[in-house]
């Protein structure tokens, strides 16, 4: 049998947490074997909001770094940026004019960030799913991994793809939303109640998978938590202690129940220094090879070209297709 096809891909816009490594590039890895993987760095997508040129660059060196050091194969993945497979903005554009703007103004994330960069609400950032929607339908897959932040885009893009077949033809596969499992969901350390975000201002929020053991020990030490004392699971009343046990049950592969056991009458700070431990010793190869993979930009190059050039294979496919059914000329 064929195997699935996944396309996922991540944003190009500065250091990956502890959230991403959990949540995200954990989850790439384990989909790597049995599926027809395709990981992308959404370098375009970034400029929806006002960056550095030099710090855009540097950030696709830092992604693929970290796409690599966690595990990811270029033999067995497809990774490649976004901007390298010309299909990608030539077929954004094309659904941007099978999209409604209605659609487009319902979309969460667009009002989130609209009321966040109030002085540049630019077109891109609206007709920012109509891209994302090229990028998944251009590989037809089947499936795409992300947190329950984006499944609003991958329903879209379902939309898109039954709207564009219905009038045309079979062209399209339609892709299903692949969401996080609970318990892949790593929230802040100071708030507890929101995932965790590069974006936070709150200080010691986040843990950088390019801490350092001291920064990281410090920064599970400040954690928040609660004042009964007992390391018991429960995300409604203790989520800060709960979000603390999910991150070391992930790593450690132990279930709550051993957790609690193991834990049974020790306080917080024995905890603490547990789960930070876990977290160091887990990190460490991750940050040697990230640092090493860093300092050779040209062995980054060349994956990116293979990628690009894999990609840009299923990529034409699907857009020749798709041009000739429009009646554009290439
Ligand atoms: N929008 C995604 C995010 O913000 C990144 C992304 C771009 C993406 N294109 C994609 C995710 C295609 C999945 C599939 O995280």
């Amino acid at each position: 049998m064929e195997k699935k096809v996944i396309l996922s891909g991540i944003q190009a816009t500065g250091d990956l947490h502890l959230g991403h490594y959990i949540g995200v590039l954990k989850r790439f890895v384990e989909m790597q074997d049995e599926f027809d993987c395709y990981y992308m760095i959404a370098n375009l997508h970034a400029l929806t909001v006002r960056r550095d040129p030099k710090e855009l660059k540097e950030n696709v060196y830092k992604l693929l770094a970290s796409y690599i050091a966690a595990g990811l194969d270029p033999d067995k993945s497809t990774i490649f940026l976004q901007s390298q497979v010309h299909e990608h903005a030539e077929l954004g554009w094309v659904l941007d004019c099978y999209t409604y703007m209605g659609e487009l103004s319902r979309m969460t994330q667009y009002k989130d960030k609209s009321a966040k960069h109030a002085d540049n609400i630019n077109a891109g950032l609206f007709t920012y799913p109509s891209l994302m929607a090229g990028d998944i339908l251009l590989y037809q897959a089947d499936l795409v991994p992300t947190g329950e932040d984006q499944k609003q885009h991958v329903e879209l893009t379902r939309d898109l793809a039954e709207r564009f077949n219905k009038l045309y033809g079979e062209t399209f596969k339609i892709p299903k939303p692949f969401i996080e499992k609970v318990g892949a969901r790593v929230m802040g350390l100071q708030d507890p109640t929101s995932k965790m975000s590069k974006s936070s201002t709150l200080p010691n929020d986040t843990i950088l998978l390019i801490d350092t053991p001291e920064e990281i020990m410090k920064k599970v030490k400040k954690a928040v938590t609660d004042s009964d004392g007992i390391v018991k699971y429960d995300e409604e009343n203790k989520p800060g202690i709960s979000n603390l046990m999910e991150i070391y049950g992930i790593i450690t592969s132990k279930t709550m129940d051993e957790i609690e056991n193991e834990f049974e009458g020790q306080g917080y700070g024995n905890f603490k220094v547990a789960v930070a431990d876990a977290i160091i010793k887990e990190l460490e190869p991750f940050r040697n090879k990230y640092n090493e993979l860093m300092a050779n930009p040209s062995y980054l190059e060349e994956i990116y070209n293979k990628g690009a050039k894999k990609a840009s294979e299923v990529a034409s496919k699907t857009l020749k297709d798709v041009y000739e059914k429009i009646g554009i000329i290439r």
